[in-house]
């Protein structure tokens, strides 16, 4: 199989914490719409194997009108390479999320996943951090999706956020839990610099949790969501069980994302999209106005990088520490030289015995220990 990604790199403000490429700017949405067909339709036969998952991220894609909407699904479901499409996901805010827009999603488009950006349940944090919603219309947003058909909801939300303490986040885990949705995405704030976040924190107007309280924060999330009917499957993915039919693997993981970390090849459309076919990535300018420009002149608007050996087995250790199932020795020997394995076995060792990795036949996984410090480990299996 094989994925698409649409990029809709508009949001009506910026989030102080978001280092994703995105405008404020409305102008051009047509013209851009047009350069997303026009680059699908140019590219669709890279694709060697079925494109099975479509993801429309953001930015916002939910600023998109209704009309809009339907014109990019008009110009490219025509395309035979989307005839397989098994699971569409647009990223929705719940501000954009009124009924009557749900009921349109739901009963004029061929989407049936919403991951909708709710951040945080709290209405102090989401005005420190610059949403534009309330705890309340997220609520509403969740359950009004509910009642018009959508089953397959996931949510955004983010711990470690400025003056949240465990307690705090705990009332959000709750809150997530109560609406009954089958999937969770909870991310660790993360500070990327040039955003207003990293500057607030560097003049002391906000402050972080120290490091043991953010260590207690992620295990927090992984014990209550556990406890509470959820597969833990990738760090900050998690996904309801159904533990009489699912057999430890919830039929609601992201099948999009999952394919990011199955090595999977897939075409990214838009602003700043990446794209992967196995042997390279590819990433397209970080621009609206320069990108739609360059694909109507027929210039080069993306740069391209070869994979070494040596790229493909860093890329599969930092996925590998991050996923449920971990790292394959016996992939590695299948997938590169001998002398790959023997570094990986070497390092694998005393990771072990220091209790930060278990082994399970020939798959090795975090510990709970060893998640606490994923890059450092990373690290020492990388070459
Ligand atoms: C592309 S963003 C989605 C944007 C979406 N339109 C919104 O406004 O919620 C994907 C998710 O990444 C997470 N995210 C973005 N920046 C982050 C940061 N600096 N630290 C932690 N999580 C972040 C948020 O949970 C966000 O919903």
């Amino acid at each position: 199989m094989s994925a698409l990604y649409i990029h809709i790199p508009y949001c009506k403000q910026r989030c102080i914490y978001c280092d994703f490429y995105s405008s404020a700017t409305k102008e051009d949405k047509k013209d851009y719409i047009d350069a997303l067909i026009q680059e699908f339709k140019e590219r669709k036969s890279e694709v060697k194997e079925p494109i099975e998952t479509l993801y429309i991220g953001g930015g916002t894609p939910t600023t998109l009108s209704k009309e809009e909407i339907s014109y990019l699904f008009k110009h490219i479901l025509e395309e035979k390479e989307l005839y397989n499409l098994k699971e569409i996901t647009i990223e929705a805010n719940p501000e954009n999320l009124s009924k009557d827009y749900i009921e349109y999603l739901k009963n004029h488009t061929p989407i049936n996943r919403l991951s909708i950006g709710i951040q945080s349940f709290d209405n102090a944090d989401l005005i420190t951090i610059g949403r534009k919603h309330s705890k309340e219309d997220a609520i509403l947003a969740v359950k009004q999706a509910q009642e018009l058909g959508f089953n397959n909801i996931s949510i955004d939300l983010i711990y470690n956020l400025p003056q949240m303490d465990k307690e705090k986040w705990l009332k959000n885990l709750k809150t997530a839990k109560d609406l009954n949705i089958q999937h969770i995405s909870a991310y660790s704030l993360t500070v990327e610099e040039k955003t207003i976040l990293h500057k607030l924190i560097e003049k002391g107007e906000l402050t972080l949790a120290k490091e043991d309280e953010q260590i207690e924060q992620y295990d927090l999330t992984i014990t209550y969501l556990t406890n509470n009917g959820f597969e833990h499957y990738e760090t900050s993915s998690f996904a309801h069980l159904n533990t009489e039919t699912d057999n430890n693997t919830s039929l609601y993981r992201s099948k999009h994302n999952s394919s990011y970390w199955n090595n999977t090849p897939y075409i990214g459309i838009g602003a700043s999209a990446h794209s992967y076919n196995l042997e390279q990535r590819r990433w397209n300018i970080a621009n609206i106005k320069e990108y739609i420009q360059k694909i109507k002149n027929n210039l080069p608007y993306y740069e391209i990088e070869n994979l070494s050996t040596k790229d493909k087995y860093n890329e599969y250790i930092i996925i590998g520490t991050r996923i449920k199932e971990g790292l394959n020795l016996t992939q590695i020997e299948a997938n590169f030289p001998p002398t790959y394995a023997t570094h990986f076995q070497t390092q694998i060792k005393s990771l072990i015995e220091k209790n930060l990795i278990d082994k399970n036949h020939t798959n090795y996984r975090l510990t709970q220990e060893g998640e606490h410090i994923a890059n450092t480990i990373a690290i020492e299996l990388m070459r």
